[in-house]
């Protein structure tokens, strides 16, 4: 074993501080706040917060847990459970987690990806105490290689007060070379960020910190799990071909190259599957400055269409996954992985002028969107990078399928029950059924177009019906207060959006 991992500890001083994952569980203190790589189910830290979970159930305690994003192998479900973690910071996914938060037993704090860091440095956060940070090697000067995803990692690790690594001797020594690790020069003399395309290199391919914050390495060799997303079905074809077809339109009036802009696709099926659709376009040299790179983006790649893509971590299907790295070498010099406040940084983004295609849960016909809470009361995942990218793109797209639930949800409505972007945030809107480009429209002129275009045709007339008689009332953005989450009510009391 010793052999195994020497060459992957470059920093001989460092070989010493090799102990096991109960060892390093046994750090952690009650009340702590551990902040941990992991990232859309890549590169999380997999040994340790195991040991804690098991800890946990003999001896309880619990901790603030912050991480870049939702993590794999049911870690947020097995800390959850073992009632490990008190308070979650900033992005989930786990359904058993997501019961915990909505039960009100785990405080979690749902925040634009970009900007936890932000308030970790400035003190607006507690400090971390502890950073747990998978790793593929550490460099002979002790500089931390991350794994498939980079996430908050750099950061944690430079301001906790002690780190523990973990090396995954699974993860694939090919990953090295592939990060690119820069932090923004702190305020008050905050200087630009110097990334001005999606190629751009502009830090270190390590996470560099003093060695001796390194308290304990832990060998793991636990792989990432596969992601979730399901195959494209005819919804989403039909999503991603209005898209085509308006992007095309756009291509065509001069307002961007055949190469479009870059793009930016949120997690999830229907994202990966909109993404998926562009082989089948005309559009060519295509790149990402994304946060997650899902499937999509080598199949865009193995079609010739994608040239390169950034990101802040790689979530892969199992088949894809063992494809990619058999054939990695030919993919590293088209990728790069940042900090996820690079990958989703409002400055880049508008600078780069990126086309941001997110999944919205309902929208409503003035186009407000909510992507995070089931009738304005439970938690889905979260915000996760959608607001950093909607708010600050050349262009906003939300997609949604134009029903939930076998048709008994209509997820356009007349008024959201939670608003996570606002109208002013959004410039087209799709579902299966048609787009609707909002730009330059008044709200009753946006109205109009997102009934016609989006709304299933099972829901479009009680649209029109609401619409109509809320214009008879007036004003800029016509409602009937008592009547505008009616639809939400129904579906709470009923189970189903239909009228009784
Ligand atoms: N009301 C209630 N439930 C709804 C709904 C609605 N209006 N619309 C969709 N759902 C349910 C679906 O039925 C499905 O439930 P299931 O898991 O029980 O089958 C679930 O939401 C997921 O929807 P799905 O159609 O499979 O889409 P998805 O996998 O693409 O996920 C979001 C959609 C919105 C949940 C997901 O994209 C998300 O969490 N977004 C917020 C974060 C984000 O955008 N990050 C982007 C930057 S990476």
């Amino acid at each position: 074993m010793a052999e195994d991992y020497h060459d992957r500890i470059r920093h001989k001083g460092l070989r010493d501080r090799v102990v096991s994952a109960d060892q390093a569980a046994g750090m952690i203190e009650d009340g702590m706040v551990l902040g941990m790589s992991g990232f859309t189910r890549a590169g999380e830290a997999k040994a340790v917060p195991l040991a804690l979970a098991e800890r946990a159930r003999r001896e309880p305690l619990k901790v603030t847990l912050m991480t870049g994003a939702s993590l794999g192998n049911d870690l947020d479900k097995t800390l959850a459970e073992a009632h490990v973690t008190a308070r979650r910071i900033p992005f989930m996914s786990d359904p058993s987690l997501r019961r915990a938060i909505n039960a009100g037993e785990v405080m979690y704090i749902d925040q634009h990806l970009s900007e936890t860091v932000e308030q970790l440095r400035t003190g607006q956060l507690p400090p971390v105490d502890l950073a747990i940070v998978e790793a593929v090697a550490i460099t002979e000067t002790g500089g931390i290689v991350p794994t498939t995803s980079v996430g908050n990692s750099a950061s944690f690790a430079i301001l906790a007060k002690k780190v523990i690594v973990e090396i995954n001797l699974n993860q694939s020594e090919q990953l090295e070379g592939l990060h690119d690790i820069y932090i923004p020069t702190y305020w008050p003399v905050r200087t630009p960020i110097p990334v001005v395309t999606p190629e751009s290199r502009v830090g270190f391919p390590f996470i560099s910190i003093p060695p001796e914050k390194i308290a304990a390495i832990v060998i793991s060799t636990k792989l990432d799990s596969s992601s979730t997303v399901t195959e494209p079905d005819a919804e989403t074809r039909s999503i991603a071909g209005h898209l085509t077809e308006f992007l095309k339109g756009e291509v065509a009036r001069g307002r961007m190259p055949s190469s479009l802009h870059p793009l930016q696709a949120g997690i999830g099926s229907i994202a990966n599957a909109v993404l998926h659709g562009f082989i089948d376009s005309p559009f060519h040299d295509l790149t990402m400055y994304s946060e997650v790179l899902q499937d999509s983006t080598f199949d865009l790649m193995d079609a010739g269409k994608m040239v390169f893509a950034s990101g802040s971590s790689i979530t892969l299907s199992e088949a894809k996954y063992r494809d990619v790295m058999e054939r990695f070498h030919d993919y590293k010099r088209k990728l790069v992985l940042r900090p996820q406040e690079i990958s989703n940084h409002p400055e880049v983004v508008r600078r780069l002028g990126l086309i941001a295609i997110n999944t919205a849960l309902e929208f409503d016909i003035y186009g407000n969107v909510n992507s995070t809470h089931v009738m304005g009361t439970n938690m889905m995942n979260g915000i996760g990078g959608s607001g950093d990218f909607a708010r600050n793109s050349y262009l906003s797209v939300f997609v949604s399928k134009s029903t939930a639930k076998a048709g008994g949800i209509s997820s356009v409505v007349p008024m959201v029950s939670h608003v996570d972007h606002t109208e002013h945030d959004v410039d087209i809107l799709v579902t299966e059924h048609g787009l609707a480009d909002l730009r330059g429209l008044a709200p009753r002129e946006r109205a109009k177009l997102v009934i016609a275009h989006c709304a299933s045709p099972d829901w479009r007339d009680q649209l029109q019906d609401y619409h109509d008689r809320a214009l008879l009332r007036g004003g800029h953005t016509p409602h009937l207060l008592e009547e505008a989450l009616s639809w939400h009510d129904r579906l709470r009391r009923t189970g189903t959006m239909k009228p009784e």
